[in-house]
C-alpha cells in the first residue's frame, strides 16, 4: 500500500490545531487570473410569470412580499446568487395586494414590467410610482414596501446586492414596527423613480447612461440603447454582469459557447471574465446591473487587454 506522509501523526496532529501546512494545499489559493465558477444563464419573463400566475394560492396572504422567483444561478450547490455579488428574482404583486415594509443592510432596485396606475413603492415615507420601464431604487437600510391598487398583477425583475452582504456578514433585517405599511409622509421623485426612457432621452442613437450613481454604492446600474444592427462588443472584466432586456431582442454570444437572444423582461448573467458581444436585430434598450461600483472601490476593477 502507498504511504500518503499527509496521513501521519504530524499531519493529523496540525488539522487537530486547526492549521493547515502552507507546502501541502489541497487546493491552491492564487491562481494567475479570475476563473469564475457562476456559469453564464439566462431566465424567460414569460416562464416567470407563468409560474407567479399559478403562486396565486400558494403564498400565505402575510406573505406577500416574498411572491417572487429567485433567478438561481445554475452552479452546482448554488441556491441563491445570480452571479457572485448580486441576486435577481421576478416578483409580482397581484391586484389588491401589499408587500409589508421592511429595511436591510443590502441595497435593492426593481426594474418595473408590467404595472398599471395604482402600484407604487413606498421608500421611508415616499409614495413613488411604479410603470412599465421605471427603475425604482430603494438604497441599503430605506424603509420600502410595495401595493397593488390597481386591477392587474403587476411584475418587476429585483436586483440586489445581498450576495456580497452575506459575504462580508453585515447583514441586517428590519420588519416595519407594526408588521404593515410605513405610513405615506410625502411624495417621491428622482433620483428613487428613473423612468428609462427620460433618462436615455428621445432619440434612437446609440447610447449609454449611468443612472442611481450617488444612491447605490455597491450596485452599477447602466441603461444601453442600440438601433438595429448595432454590436456592442464587452472585454473581459472583474465585473459581474446582469442583463436585462427593456425592449428589443437583443442576442447575447458570451465566451465559452453560450449565446441567447433576449426578449423583453428576459434575463441574462455574464459572470466576470467572459468577453460577450452583444447583437441587435431590432432598435434595443437594455439594463446592465453590475457589482462594478464594489470593485472600483477596492481596487479590483480590472479588464483584460486583449
Ligand atoms: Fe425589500
Amino acid at each position: 500500500m502507498k504511504h500518503d506522509p499527509q496521513q501521519s501523526p504530524y499531519y493529523s496532529e496540525l488539522g487537530r490545531l486547526s492549521f493547515s501546512p502552507g507546502w501541502a494545499r489541497p487546493e491552491p489559493s492564487m491562481w494567475s487570473e479570475p476563473k469564475p465558477k457562476f456559469k453564464p444563464a439566462v431566465w424567460r419573463f414569460a416562464d416567470a410569470k407563468r409560474a407567479l400566475d399559478a403562486s396565486h394560492n400558494m403564498v400565505p396572504a402575510e406573505q406577500t412580499e416574498r411572491r417572487n422567483l429567485i433567478l438561481v444561478n445554475p452552479l452546482e450547490g448554488n441556491t441563491y446568487a445570480s452571479t457572485r455579488h448580486l441576486v435577481a428574482a421576478y416578483q409580482c404583486v397581484m391586484a389588491g395586494e401589499m408587500a409589508r415594509s421592511h429595511r436591510r443592510s443590502a441595497a435593492a432596485l426593481r426594474l418595473v414590467l408590467q404595472a398599471k396606475p395604482g402600484t407604487y413603492t413606498v421608500v421611508n415615507g415616499a409614495r413613488v410610482e411604479m410603470a412599465a420601464g421605471d427603475v425604482v431604487l430603494t438604497p441599503a437600510w430605506k424603509w420600502h414596501g410595495h401595493v397593488n391598487d390597481s386591477d392587474a398583477t403587476s411584475y418587476w425583475i429585483d436586483f440586489l446586492d445581498i450576495p456580497f452582504v452575506q459575504l462580508t456578514e453585515a447583514m441586517f433585517f428590519e420588519p416595519y414596527p407594526d408588521g404593515g405599511l410605513e405610513p405615506i409622509t410625502s411624495e417621491g421623485s428622482i433620483p428613487l423613480r428613473i423612468p428609462t426612457d427620460e433618462a436615455l432621452g428621445p432619440g434612437r442613437d446609440a447610447k449609454e447612461v449611468e443612472i442611481g450613481k450617488d444612491v447605490m454604492p455597491t450596485i452599477g446600474l447602466h441603461l444601453l440603447r442600440q438601433p438595429a444592427g448595432g454590436r456592442v462588443d464587452v472585454a473581459k472584466s472583474t465585473a459581474n454582469n446582469i442583463y436585462a432586456a427593456i425592449s428589443g431582442h437583443p442576442r447575447f454570444t458570451v465566451q465559452g459557447g453560450f449565446s441567447a437572444s433576449l426578449s423583453p423582461g428576459d434575463v441574462i448573467a455574464v459572470p466576470c471574465w467572459h468577453q460577450h458581444s452583444i447583437e441587435m436585430p431590432d432598435d434595443a434598450t437594455i439594463f446592465r446591473v453590475s457589482d462594478e461600483p464594489i470593485l472600483e472601490k477596492l481596487g479590483l476593477m480590472k479588464t483584460a487587454s486583449n
